[in-house]
């Protein structure tokens, strides 16, 4: 089934889609489901579409892949680049759809044997915009209602053939931020007679660390970055306002929720000492942390022990990455795996969101198999619970 999965992933990773405008991509997962034979609903939030497969009355478990891609411009030299200018599957979203559509093939050669129900969620936008909230308050959870929930991303800071994870905490409460500074523009050479939001701007920039490094519990993790700066056209006029934008990451939501807070007051404070105004607005929903049921991680380090090797799976400390994920674990019981893609000898090492980033395939059936052992598994442990 390998070579079926990396050209699916080939087909989907030459048309990536930003958040909620996913309908490439959604159609070549509903079309590939029906040839498949396998119902589902769609679309829902948008794009999305759930998948269902079922052995007859019983327990019901869900299998989740993203679907999005970022705004990047593609500069990895593969023969099945983006197609679509300034899009990219640069966070491997293109490897977790097409897992997932393997395993619905997989499961579906076994569908007698199912125990229940298993629930197969391709879900939109999770690159900032909580598509997995929006699946949620959709009812995927319902109706079945499903009673664990497993997800997957390619991971590259773990080598092709192995597995990485933890019980509890392993992916940061995650939060977004725009900043607009207002001063009032005019001639550069006239700094005097203007409200200069350039300076106030960098200052701003720099002095949001000190939150972290003077306020956060060294022992805590807390990151606070800002990631885009605009203001101005030329070299001598001073604009009349400048915007930021950027993340804030905690290992808990509390965290998060003191991050912003102490942001608001520094941008506020900063600016009113430069003269100048500031708004600031977290857009959004606020990710929650990710965090792993002990027990169903125990099940994933098990099932990846007897699939790839005990010496393949890897005990990881927490990551300051965030996933929308963590909408479904906050309703239900969930475990959430990196899958290692690293491979020196392929190039496979750019980090996730890297327009360089490259994926092993060798590891895509891996993802497949997991998904698959992860449901089966799963249902029959609750089976014989009731
Ligand atoms: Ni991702």
């Amino acid at each position: 089934m390998s070579g079926w999965i990396v050209g699916l992933r080939r087909r989907l990773h030459a048309i990536p889609e930003l958040g909620y405008e996913e309908h490439k991509t959604s159609q070549l997962i509903r079309e590939t489901l029906t040839e498949l034979g396998i119902p589902w609903q769609g679309p829902i939030a948008e794009t999305g579409v759930v998948a269902t497969l079922s052995g007859g009355r019983g327990p019901c478990v869900a299998l989740r892949a993203d679907i999005d891609a970022l705004p990047i411009e593609e500069q990895a030299d593969v023969p099945f680049r983006s197609q679509h200018p300034g899009r990219m599957h640069a966070c491997g979203h293109d490897c977790h759809t097409a897992m997932l559509l393997g395993a619905a093939r997989l499961l579906k050669q076994r569908e007698s044997e199912l125990k229940g129900t298993v629930k197969l969620i391709f879900q939109p936008a999770e690159e900032g915009l909580a598509g997995a909230e929006r699946m949620c308050h959709a009812g995927v959870l319902r109706d079945p209602p499903v009673e664990r929930i497993f997800g997957m991303h390619v991971w590259p800071a773990t080598p092709t053939g192995q597995m990485a994870g933890r019980a509890g905490t392993f992916l940061a409460a995650t939060g977004f931020m725009h900043i607009v500074v207002e001063g009032v523009g005019g001639h550069a050479a006239m700094p005097h007679l203007t409200v200069d939001p350039v300076c106030t701007a960098a200052k701003i920039v720099v002095e949001l660390q000190t939150i972290i490094s003077r306020e956060v519990d060294p022992l805590q993790s807390g990151v606070v970055s800002v990631t885009s700066f605009h203001g101005g056209e030329t070299t001598n006029v001073i604009p009349g306002e400048v915007r930021l934008s950027g993340t804030m990451r905690s290992q808990t939501l509390e965290g998060l929720l003191f991050l912003q807070r102490r942001i608001r007051e520094f941008v506020e404070g900063i600016a009113a000492v430069h003269r100048c105004r500031a708004r600031v607005e977290f857009p959004g929903t606020n990710f929650p942390a990710t965090v792993n049921t002990p027990a169903l991680w125990d099940l994933a380090r098990e099932i990846g022990s007897e699939l790839l090797g005990a010496e393949s799976v890897q005990e990881s400390p927490p990551v300051m990455g965030g996933e929308d994920f963590a909408f479904y674990t906050q309703q239900v019981p969930g475990c959430f795996i990196g899958l290692g893609i690293r491979n020196e000898e392929l190039g496979s090492t750019w980090g996730l969101h890297h327009p360089r980033f490259l994926v092993d395939e060798a590891a895509l059936p891996l993802g497949t198999a997991l998904h698959a052992e992860f449901a089966l598994r799963s249902l029959r442990e609750l089976a014989t619970e009731r």
